[in-house]
């Protein structure tokens, strides 16, 4: 019954967004013709000099890292960034809106030697030496707390080896956020190598925020497998079924997005959308996940007073695992790298109550700051036509200050 209702409150939600007059068979089209595409052609085609790097981790998944070593005037700064991408994401969501108005172009042009991850299950990301991600459960057993565990140390262990600096310039968005509080406050050595963090839509409590789809996964009082079949066994792949709910509402523009599993749950702000850039953006997200990475941040917005906490397995597994009927808090306090957090009011995942919380309980948080539009949702900090005014310039000033 909760479930039902949900659905209607996903339909009024999609509803907000106004349709436009376009021509979306074509639309369709162009998005075809970039879907083969990698991140590689994507940076050769704006000019910009891209190194693919592979690191294997522990457990054996095979990570693939892109990096702009340089920006077009080749001047550099001494000092290396490293960009983290969300869930659902990937490297080139720090490159689609193009030189000039791209994170990963802009640091590359002041200077930065710019790395960006892929986290394990994502497109680029998606191999093992021993598992087959086509064969079921056993790759797709993680969620964000093994990313930040064993994926973030071991790529940024990488990149400091491979350029001789001690220490990284990072910003994360979104899940690339929480994976670094998983990593630096369970293996706070890693705290040295960070010499300043930066948080676009920084995620670790979510028990305030808004979006209907991941509502509808935190709510589920109906059996498991059926969820599951919804959003994906293993891998997430969820159904069109799930996405589009209502085709009445989701139309032309609309329709599109709401087939798309990173908008549908992340939600758009059609002001912000610059519909140049529409159909790359169409071809490069999803990028690819777990079903677990949802579940974990499902379970996350099911707690009433809101946690920050490891995977919740029920009371009984919990005893044997952690000794405890409750998973443990992750120990923010431990964060001691220095913390900038920048988020905003619209935003559908990152609540802004959450994040005062977060920026609360932080070791060494340095900052709060507040995007000035208040419109600005969870994928303008990526995609919006002016995040480039809005937010890449405190990243670089920030940056500056370390
Ligand atoms: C949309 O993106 C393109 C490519 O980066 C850019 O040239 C154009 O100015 C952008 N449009 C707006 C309204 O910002
Ligand atoms: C997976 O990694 C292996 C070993 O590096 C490589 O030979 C293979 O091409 C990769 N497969 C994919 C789909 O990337």
């Amino acid at each position: 019954m909760r479930s039902i209702i949900l659905i209607l409150v996903i339909s009024v939600a999609f509803s907000r967004s106004e349709d436009q007059e376009i021509d979306y068979e074509s639309l369709r089209a162009e998005i075809k013709s970039w879907e083969h595409k990698t991140v590689v052609d994507l940076i050769v085609e704006d000019g910009y000099p891209v190194e693919s790097h592979y690191v294997t981790t522990e457990d054996g998944y095979i990570l693939n890292m892109h990096r702009i070593p340089h920006g077009l005037s080749g001047k550099s700064n001494g000092k290396v960034a490293f960009l983290q991408h969300g869930v659902l994401e990937s490297s080139a969501d720090f490159l689609i809106s193009g030189p000039g108005r791209a994170l990963g172009y802009i640091l590359a042009d002041e200077g930065y030697d710019v790395w960006l991850g892929n986290f394990r299950g994502n497109r680029y990301s998606r191999n093992h030496t021993k598992l087959n991600p086509n064969w079921g459960a056993k790759f797709w057993k993680f969620d964000w707390h093994e990313q930040g565990i064993i994926d973030l140390p071991t790529m940024i262990d990488y990149v400091l080896k491979q350029t001789g600096v001690d220490a990284v310039y990072y910003a994360g968005h979104s899940q690339g956020t929480t994976s670094f509080y998983v990593m630096t406050s369970l293996r706070p050595a890693y705290n040295e190598k960070i010499k300043v963090h930066v948080s676009l839509a920084p995620i670790a409590f979510m028990n305030h925020m808004t979006s209907p789809l991941l509502r509808i996964i935190s709510w589920w009082d109906g059996p498991l497998d059926i969820l599951l079949g919804l959003i994906g066994m293993h891998e997430f792949m969820p159904s069109k079924i799930f996405l589009t709910l209502d085709s009445f509402i989701c139309q032309g523009f609309t329709k599109i997005l709401c087939e798309n599993a990173l908008f549908a749950i992340a939600g758009f702000s059609p002001a912000e959308m610059n519909m140049t850039l529409f159909p790359k953006l169409m071809a490069f997200t999803p990028a690819g996940a777990s079903t677990r990475q949802l579940l974990h941040y499902a379970q996350e917005i099911a707690t009433v007073i809101g946690h920050f906490r490891q995977w919740d397995y029920g009371p009984i597994i919990n005893l044997a695992e952690y000794g405890r009927t409750y998973p443990p808090e992750y120990p923010l306090q431990k964060v001691t790298a220095p913390v900038y957090l920048i988020y905003s009011k619209n935003d559908w995942l990152a609540a802004e109550t959450d994040v005062k919380k977060l920026h609360k309980h932080l070791g060494n948080a340095q900052g709060l700051l507040l995007v000035e539009d208040h419109g600005f949702n969870h994928l303008d900090f990526l995609y919006g036509i002016n995040a480039y005014k809005y937010v890449y310039p405190k990243v670089v000033d920030i940056f500056d200050i370390y």
